[in-house]
């Protein structure tokens, strides 16, 4: 099935809810190595990020008016980014027309978005930067009233690109581990065909790996090698997220990672070393799993030469 409304670059984020959103800010900068970028204390939130978008994670706490009673830390959504905003009015356009429904639309000053729920009842977000300097419109503490905007109407929709072009990425030095951006997401499908088909014909991802008839699918935008991977439900995880991949610097911070996450506070949980990619599976304090890896060769001869049951922690 091809895509017939958007064309996703990649993922740009993973927005995910966490026990205290100041408590896992700084542990993300100093165990994981990503910088805080602004934050939002009326919404208890932190934007984190290491240059590649305006925020790699959005940390939300369990008790900010996002979260729902009894909210648990876990994956609020994830972001996919489209080439421009003339685009993403394009697709939403269409998709309207063809009986897609979107939960709502908002206007994040530099990006304007769209949300809606996938088979399993995840949220996905589809999103135009719509400012190229993001930088100097979010930095401290940030609070602003979220004006309406209905795509194509609000304003002429922008034709010119704005996503970030090779941006300056910052590493935080003392940080145990050097991650470089968050790549992925792992879910496992309550309903695999479903979800494989919202992703693939809904949101626009292409199959990199696997299939609709196989255990897998690695999925991805136009400039990725994998920004979702769908798994079975036969897998076992203790959320319907296997782990938010993380790339780290070297092989060097999946050493660190191996002998100091304990000690931060997170826990080990699994290490694989593969001819496409070696990973350190992690729990952050709040039991969000996070792989940090290294590519090595990450292509698809060998990607689908991993073990079926090795590849919910490889993939
Ligand atoms: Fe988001």
């Amino acid at each position: 099935m091809t895509s017939r409304f958007f064309k996703p670059r990649r993922l740009a984020h993973a927005n995910i809810f966490v026990g205290d959103y100041q408590r896992a800010s700084d542990y993300y900068r100093d165990v994981f190595g990503f910088e805080e970028v602004y934050n939002q204390p009326d919404n208890k939130a932190s934007f984190i990020s290491n240059g590649n978008t305006y925020h790699d994670f959005a940390l939300v706490d369990i008790n900010s008016r996002y979260a729902k009673p009894g909210q648990q830390p876990g994956l609020n959504h994830v972001a996919f980014e489209v080439e421009s905003e003339a685009a993403l009015v394009e697709g939403y356009r269409a998709a309207v027309a063809a009986g897609v429904v979107y939960r709502s639309t908002e206007d994040h000053d530099v990006a304007h978005s769209l949300y809606q729920k996938d088979p399993d009842g995840n949220e996905v977000e589809i999103y135009a930067d719509v400012v190229q300097d993001w930088r100097s419109a979010r930095k401290g503490s940030f609070s602003k009233k979220k004006p309406k905007w209905v795509p194509g109407e609000t304003n002429v929709p922008i034709a010119q690109p704005l996503f970030p072009v090779d941006p300056e990425i910052r590493v935080v030095d003392a940080a145990l581990v050097h991650a470089r951006r968050v790549s992925h997401v792992a879910l496992i499908a309550q309903d695999f065909e479903a979800m494989f088909d919202f992703y693939t014909d809904i949101v626009g991802l292409s199959v990199v790996a696997g299939g609709r008839d196989r255990a897998f699918a690695l999925l991805a935008g136009t400039h990725s090698m994998g920004d979702l991977a769908l798994y079975r439900s036969d897998v076992e995880s203790h959320m319907r997220m296997h782990h938010i991949g993380v790339e780290v610097s070297s092989e060097a911070d999946l050493d660190a990672a191996l002998e100091g996450i304990e000690r931060s506070g997170g826990k080990l949980i699994a290490a694989h070393d593969h001819a496409a990619r070696r990973v350190v599976l992690v729990h952050d304090p709040d039991g969000l799993p996070i792989q940090l890896y290294v590519n090595r060769d990450w292509t698809v001869d060998t990607i689908r030469s991993i073990d079926a049951k090795l590849a919910p922690f490889l993939i």
